[in-house]
């Protein structure tokens, strides 16, 4: 498959600035960006241009990368705290995802294990750094994908919340990755895409993405979950997921734990699939995880011509937390955790 082999963020060859797909212009446009200044990165996280946790994560990577060429002092302990500093801005874009403030994390940590290196040479170390939170992206969703495949059968009628596809992440995606894996081998997947309003991740993304694989989509809107898991055409659910806490609590798009709750009622098995950097050790359960809130505007007035409700205020948190007792398992690079999680997450990446 021809984009599976393309990046939804890269560095450009000059190492000038991070490349990425606008996707807040797909599917109609497919537009690249050029993101050269912090203020440039900060926007694009924020407003969702680049977006799905893992992309978030490499994107803050390049991102630490091509700015530290604009830090000037070659004293290693000022260049350090600038670096610092451009991290902790990048990560204000978004609360939710810990895989942005996770490669901030590495990036800073690569710079301080290299101390005694002159300036130049750390940034070289920089950049190696961020192609590294890349590939083993690539790596883990590849892994992901094949352990999800375990999971279902050719004919299996699939539920997905919002995106995590390759636009998500890299290259096959975490909650999509098995649908583009079967496809590959020949399974035929009927998926139902949730539109996941108010942002439409799952209409404007997980559709095109699907779609464009030859892969067997419809769309549905969020509040037909139930009526679809009742007819009994969903016989899995799978979705990504921007944080995970010790106790296998799991934050993902707003909607996600009302399309588990509902799973649970019909017994149909819900599946969160994640690579390691999206779990969170020091968050001990899901009301720790910070929730993003966003502008009501994204629920009364975007995507329609005029705004569709009176000028009310709006309750727009973007995220929400699907407890642990919903989830069926977490399916991870290192394979798939089954409950009880605290004790077989701790088991599977426990130091
Ligand atoms: O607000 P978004 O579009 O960034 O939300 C993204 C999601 O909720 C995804 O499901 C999650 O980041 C996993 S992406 C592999």
């Amino acid at each position: 498959m021809e984009y599976l082999d393309s990046d939804s963020v890269r560095l450009s060859e000059d190492d000038s600035a991070v490349i990425i797909i606008d996707q807040t212009l797909l599917p109609l446009r497919t537009e690249y960006k050029y993101l050269r200044t912090a203020e440039e990165i900060f926007e694009a996280i924020k407003n969702l241009r680049v977006r799905g946790a893992p992309a978030i994560g490499i994107c803050a990577g390049y991102g630490m990368f091509i700015l530290s060429r604009g830090i000037i002092s070659e004293d290693i302990k000022t260049f350090t705290e600038e670096l610092k500093n451009i991290g902790k801005y990048l990560c204000s874009a978004r609360p939710t995802a810990v895989n942005l403030p996770a490669a901030v994390k590495r990036m800073i940590s690569a710079a301080e294990r290299n101390k005694d290196l002159s300036v130049n040479e750390l940034r070289e170390i920089l950049k190696i750094t961020a192609e590294n939170i890349h590939k083993e992206d690539i790596e883990m969703c590849r892994k992901i994908s094949e352990y999800g495949l375990s999971l279902v059968k050719s004919g299996d009628g699939i539920l997905t919340h919002c995106n995590a596809g390759p636009l998500a992440t890299s290259r096959y995606g975490t909650g999509l990755g098995t649908l583009f894996l079967g496809k590959e081998r020949g399974y035929e997947f009927h998926v139902y895409a949730d539109e996941t309003r108010p942002l439409l991740q799952g209409a404007r993304l997980t559709a095109y993405e699907l779609d464009k694989a030859g892969i067997d989509v419809t769309l549905v809107c969020d509040n037909m979950a139930a009526s679809l898991m009742r007819s009994g055409k969903i016989q899995a659910v799978f979705v990504g997921c921007d944080r995970v806490a010790a106790n296998g609590d799991t934050a993902n798009k707003i909607g996600t734990s009302g399309a588990a709750i509902i799973a649970k009622h019909y017994g149909v098995p819900f599946y969160v699939f994640c690579p390691s950097t999206t779990i969170d050790f020091s968050c001990g359960s899901g009301g720790e995880i910070p929730i993003e809130f966003r502008d009501g505007g994204e629920i009364r007035t975007m995507f329609f011509k005029e705004p569709v409700a009176p000028d009310v205020k709006c309750y727009n948190p973007s995220f929400d937390v699907t407890d642990s007792e919903l989830i069926t398992a977490i399916v991870t690079e290192k394979g798939i955790c089954r409950p009880p999680y605290k004790e077989n997450l701790e088991k599977l990446f426990g130091n």
